[in-house]
């Protein structure tokens, strides 16, 4: 049961019981009804992909799901957290602060980043995150037909490439995310640059939301990355593409121009210190906004 103060005290709704979320049914309704509510395009597919790979928070109040929050632990010094919703109904009553709190205590001394939309700054900022980058959401239904590129030096993955991808993840997010790459790859595609037998950048695809999901994507130059970028929007010519790109990642206009304009942004944001990267490769499109 919350301890709420008396000035936070959720008036028509007294006893709110917040408990880990499972991968059960009635869970994962209650999480999608939730996400719809707010207009996110989760699928239940997603909500049981997101659970899988990580720890969920769920606020329950009269037998129904209103809030809920994930975090995503890589490695035992860093996590990413997110999917941070609260009901239209229940919002500004401290609900969120609550469920902060209480993921803040279970995952401890972990560094935290976080990807922020305009709604959850401030309280994200009174617990301690700061702002250090942003990230863009590009997304539209592909043309019928997306040529594929004459020189494209990418090639579609092997399941023999996974360690070599995995490795790479690593270097360029600076945590291995082992059990995402290898979901990613069940759920989804990869493709690989490799360049005299080392394998230099990957990009994969999987289905999400409205339709595909490019990401992480991480390669060596821009360049190749556009070439990731684009062998997925050749295979999935005609339907919706969605792509979250980082700040610095130079590639908004040329997505823009070719037919994946920016529908949006958030502020990356980080509590603690984030671990060191590695290596040439960087992470030109994240994962999720929610895993990083
Ligand atoms: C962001 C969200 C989770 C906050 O939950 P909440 O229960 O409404 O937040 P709280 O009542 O605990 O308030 C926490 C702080 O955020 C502020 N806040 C809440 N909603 C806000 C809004 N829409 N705009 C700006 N600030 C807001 C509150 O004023 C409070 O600040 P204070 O401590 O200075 O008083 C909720 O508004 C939400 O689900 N929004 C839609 C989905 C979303 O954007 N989630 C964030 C994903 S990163």
């Amino acid at each position: 049961m919350l301890d709420m103060k008396e000035d936070r005290a959720i008036s028509t709704h007294p006893s709110i019981i917040v408990r880990p979320m499972t991968g059960a049914d009635p869970d994962l309704d209650g999480a999608l009804a939730l996400s719809q509510a707010v207009s996110w395009p989760y699928r239940k597919d997603d909500w049981r992909v997101a659970l899988e790979l990580g720890h969920g928070l769920l606020a329950e109040a009269d037998g129904a799901i209103v809030a809920s929050i994930l975090w995503w632990p890589y490695g035992d010094a860093f996590a990413t957290c997110g999917i941070i919703i609260v009901s239209p109904a229940m919002q500004g009553r401290g609900l969120g602060r609550t469920l902060m709190e209480q993921m803040l205590d279970a995952t401890g001394d972990l560094a935290l980043l976080l990807n922020s939309t305009v709604e959850g700054h401030r309280l994200y900022e009174r617990f301690g995150f700061s702002d250090v980058s942003t990230v863009h959401q590009h997304q539209a239904r592909l043309p019928d037909s997306v040529p594929p590129l004459p020189d494209s030096a990418v090639r579609t993955a092997q399941a023999s490439d996974l360690p070599a991808i995995v490795r790479l993840d690593e270097q360029a997010f600076g945590a291995a995310r082992t059990r995402l790459i290898e979901a990613f790859s069940r759920i989804g595609t990869a493709a690989v640059i490799e360049r005299d037998g080392v394998i230099t950048g990957f990009a994969m695809c999987r289905r999400f939301g409205f339709g595909q999901a490019v990401g992480p994507v991480v390669a060596a130059t821009a360049g190749d990355a556009r070439q990731l970028i684009h062998h997925f929007m050749a295979e999935h010519a005609g339907t919706f593409l969605r792509i979250d790109i980082s700040g610095d990642s130079g590639l908004g206009d040329w997505l823009t121009t070719n037919g994946l304009p920016e529908v949006g942004h958030v502020t990356t944001m980080i509590r603690g210190q984030r671990p060191a990267v590695a290596g040439e490769a960087r992470t030109y499109s994240l994962a999720s906004q929610s895993f990083g």
